[in-house]
């Protein structure tokens, strides 16, 4: 007889991580494409010899001095800040803080892949509602969504993958439709990538709102996807609370000394966000020129709303070498990192050579 397993688990979807191919380039998994500033390498050497923090020992579960660190980054008091092991692992911390089996979690969809995974391992319920004709997170129907059982909301902007952001005013008149028990989160791993003059800062409603809490990530702009670094800022209940859900010793302190050098060095990675934006904004062009309808990303991706054919347009660019991320169901497309100009390129080159 099979061990039992979790009922729960049998509708889980997988998460399917953006794949790697020896020799061809990758722009799948929304990563920065520079390389590791050698002072944060330097800082991760270092962390593994430290005489009294080295590898040999537990890191500070607290990582107290990476969370001083993000209180100045973002001007938010250390009260009201949490570091994780990448935001991912906050939002799981998140549901798993407010909701339980017969709760509702809402989000847009299509939006980022980890949300319905992290909602139905607590056994709660995930409540997708459709993005918006022009691929934007409708707002107003998740808030027309909300019922009894609602506990939590995720809001991704910019929106992975579709790569499109949510306005300031629209987003302030759903933060008032929400009732102050359901807890909102506003998850902005590619905030750095938006240069919107209309687009939110999230830390202005974490930081004035008690049932609004904003997560970031230093996988995307800092180039630490391989660390695992993320961090939420929202009221000190809600700190207390996704605190007491967090896998102990969860952050590696080579993570929190990567962290640290990075925010430390933040001055060096702006003109590679310059770069990745104008990139971004010559690829959308040339996507629209070869008769793609593309989104307008603030993101450091675009998306190509493809549907049907969307596995076939990656299988063709890997014909070419590059590999991008498709979703290949009703509410599908491929979604395309910003990679180095030469890369970029190579997908173009693909993309225009795609039979249509
Ligand atoms: C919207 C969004 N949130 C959170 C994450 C998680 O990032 P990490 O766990 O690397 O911090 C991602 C990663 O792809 C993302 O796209």
């Amino acid at each position: 007889m099979a061990v039992h397993i979790r009922s729960a688990l049998q509708t889980l979807p997988t998460y399917v991580p953006g794949r790697s191919v020896p020799g061809a380039i990758k722009l799948a998994s929304n990563e920065l494409s520079f390389p590791t500033l050698p002072v944060v390498a330097q800082a991760i050497a270092d962390a593994v010899v430290d005489e009294s923090a080295g590898i040999n020992r537990y890191p500070d579960n607290g990582a107290q001095a990476l969370v001083d660190a993000l209180a100045r980054h973002t001007g938010a008091p250390a009260t009201h800040v949490l570091a994780g092991c990448g935001s991912v692992a906050l939002c799981q911390q998140l549901v798993q803080a407010t909701a339980e089996t017969g709760d509702e979690v809402l989000f847009g969809w299509r939006s980022f892949e980890m949300y319905p995974i992290v909602t139905q391992i607590t056994g709660a319920t995930p409540v997708r509602v459709p993005v918006t004709d022009s691929h934007e997170i409708d707002l107003p129907a998740i808030a027309d969504a909300i019922t009894p059982a609602t506990r939590l909301i995720f809001i991704c902007t910019p929106n992975n993958p579709t790569g499109t952001a949510v306005r300031r005013g629209e987003l302030e008149s759903f933060l008032d439709r929400v009732p102050d028990d359901v807890l909102v989160t506003i998850d902005e791993a590619y905030s750095e990538f938006d240069d919107a003059d209309e687009s939110p800062d999230g830390l202005d409603y974490a930081l004035t709102r008690p049932n609004v809490v904003t997560l970031r990530t230093m996988s995307k702009a800092y180039g630490l996807a391989g660390a695992r670094v993320g961090y939420a800022v929202a009221e000190p209940s809600v700190i207390a609370a996704m605190r007491k859900v967090a896998l102990t010793f969860a952050l590696s302190s080579l993570a929190q000394a990567a962290a640290l050098a990075a925010l430390a060095a933040k001055d060096e990675y702006a003109p590679r966000w310059r770069q990745v934006i104008a990139e971004r904004e010559r690829v959308t062009a040339a996507l629209r020129e070869a008769g793609y309808e593309v989104p307008t990303s603030r993101a450091n991706f675009v998306w190509l709303p493809l549907r049907e054919r969307a596995a076939e347009f990656a299988a063709h660019t890997e014909q070419h070498k590059v590999i991008v991320r498709a979703f290949a169901d009703a509410s599908g497309g491929v979604r395309v990192s910003i990679g180095a100009p030469a890369e970029n390129d190579a997908f173009l080159a693909a993309a225009r050579s795609f039979p249509r």
